[in-house]
């Protein structure tokens, strides 16, 4: 009754600015086109043999509502016999879909399954019609910037005085410029599902970009912006991930079942874990979910040889990074640059992490195990420990 959970294959949308790009294109519509391109890249997976469909939204309400696991999949043309559910862990939506699947898989009781993530942040701004409980704060069970991720990560700042603007600056450059450079040959554009789109002002489109980046940033330009979370403070737009719009997809199988219909490996499920840390700090969540992560799979933070982990905020990733000892710019991290250059539509990032740790353990044949990592509000960390099946000794 024990299975390998594998990886198949992941794919996402381009990412757009909140309500730009996808202006006119509803949420559920961006989650059912990378849906149908997932499927249409794997025609062995018979879309019948699906046993679920798993999909997360951290807003679940209008187009991001209606059980989205459901919805899109029959909008998507997965046959009325296959189930879906939704998921909902905030940031680490798509994320958590993926570890509550394997869990079924390693259970032995599905054999193959989709995981997914979809925020359009323009349609659902963060903390639309949220209703804190009074509690929180009559009772101080949190700070107000327990509820204000910008003000967590100015919390984390202040925690970690070492960890200055100035480095939080030099992080989010080598991000664009990771990106800039990824993008340059191709890598990222390799795993996106174009996307139709309609602008009130231009009409019909092709969404076949992330929006967000921004290629020629400097130094300088990210010393002189403005800190929206607190006067003087050390959080930017551009040491900040952005608000944004998109989605992304996964096939997960048993490794029984991907060899039986010879579909590719991209990774190999490990271990994971979830974590809580204070709210106020939420943006340090992924040490003590790594810590947990690692214990399980009884590896040490030395066996790891590619980290994908959420740009939040600049300030969170070097908070993780210093923990255990990893430079600013270490080359094992985030190779195609991350969240802060191609934007964070919160609940489908997870995914956006493990597609690009199974593209990185294809140049890294060298490398055996990654990791993905990701803050969640509220306080919480996740992490996935993945094992590369292109690993070769000595390679
Ligand atoms: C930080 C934040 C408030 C910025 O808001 P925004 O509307 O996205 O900001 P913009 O893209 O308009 O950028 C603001 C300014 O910074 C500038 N800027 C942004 N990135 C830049 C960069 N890399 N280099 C130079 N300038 C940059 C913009 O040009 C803009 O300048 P302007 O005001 O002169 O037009 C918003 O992105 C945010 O809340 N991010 C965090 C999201 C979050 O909490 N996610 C959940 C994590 S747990």
């Amino acid at each position: 009754m024990s299975s390998r959970v594998v990886l198949v294959d992941a794919v996402r949308s381009p990412f757009g600015k909140a309500g730009s790009l996808y202006q006119g294109t509803r949420a559920d519509d961006i989650m059912v086109r990378v849906l149908r391109g997932l499927l249409e890249r794997n025609p062995k997976v018979d879309p019948k043999s699906i046993d679920d469909v798993a999909i997360a939204a951290a807003s679940q309400v209008g187009d991001q509502g209606m059980n989205i696991g459901r919805s899109v999949s029959l909008l998507a043309g997965i046959p009325n016999t296959v189930p879906g559910y939704s998921v909902d862990r905030w940031c680490a939506g798509a994320m958590t879909a993926v570890t509550t699947l394997a869990g079924a898989i390693a259970l032995g009781q599905y054999d193959i399954a989709i995981a997914g993530g979809v925020e359009h942040m323009g349609n659902h701004p963060m903390g639309d019609l949220m209703d804190p409980n009074p509690r929180y704060l009559a009772e101080k069970l949190v700070d107000q910037d327990a509820l204000a991720m910008g003000a967590t990560a100015e919390r984390l700042h202040d925690k970690f005085p070492h960890l200055t603007k100035e480095r939080s600056d030099k992080y989010a450059l080598a991000s664009q410029l990771k990106t800039a450079a990824a993008y340059e040959v191709q890598k990222i554009q390799r795993d996106l599902i174009p996307v139709a789109v309609r602008s009130l002002e231009l009409g019909y489109g092709l969404a076949t970009m992330d929006e967000g980046p921004r290629p020629q940033t400097t130094l300088e330009g990210l010393a002189g912006l403005k800190t929206p979370f607190r006067p003087q403070g050390r959080v930017t737009a551009g040491n900040a991930s952005g608000l944004n719009d998109g989605a992304t997809a996964a096939i997960l199988a048993s490794e029984e079942k991907a060899l039986e219909l010879g579909l590719g490996i991209k990774a190999k499920l490990v271990s994971f874990a979830f974590a809580g840390v204070e709210p106020e700090i939420m943006g340090y969540g992924p040490v003590p979910s790594t810590i947990k992560a690692l214990g399980k799979a009884g590896l040490k933070i030395e066996d790891i040889g590619l980290f994908e982990v959420n740009e939040a905020f600049a300030i969170q990733v070097l908070s993780f990074l210093d923990h255990f000892g990893i430079a600013d710019d270490d080359s094992r991290v985030n190779i195609y640059g991350g969240a802060i250059a191609v934007g964070h539509p919160l609940a489908s990032s997870g995914i956006r992490l493990i597609l690009n740790l199974a593209r990185a353990f294809e140049e890294h044949p060298e490398v055996q195990y990654g990791l993905t990592t990701m803050c969640i509000g509220l306080g919480m960390g996740g992490t996935v420990i993945w094992e590369n099946p292109n690993f070769k000794k000595g390679a």
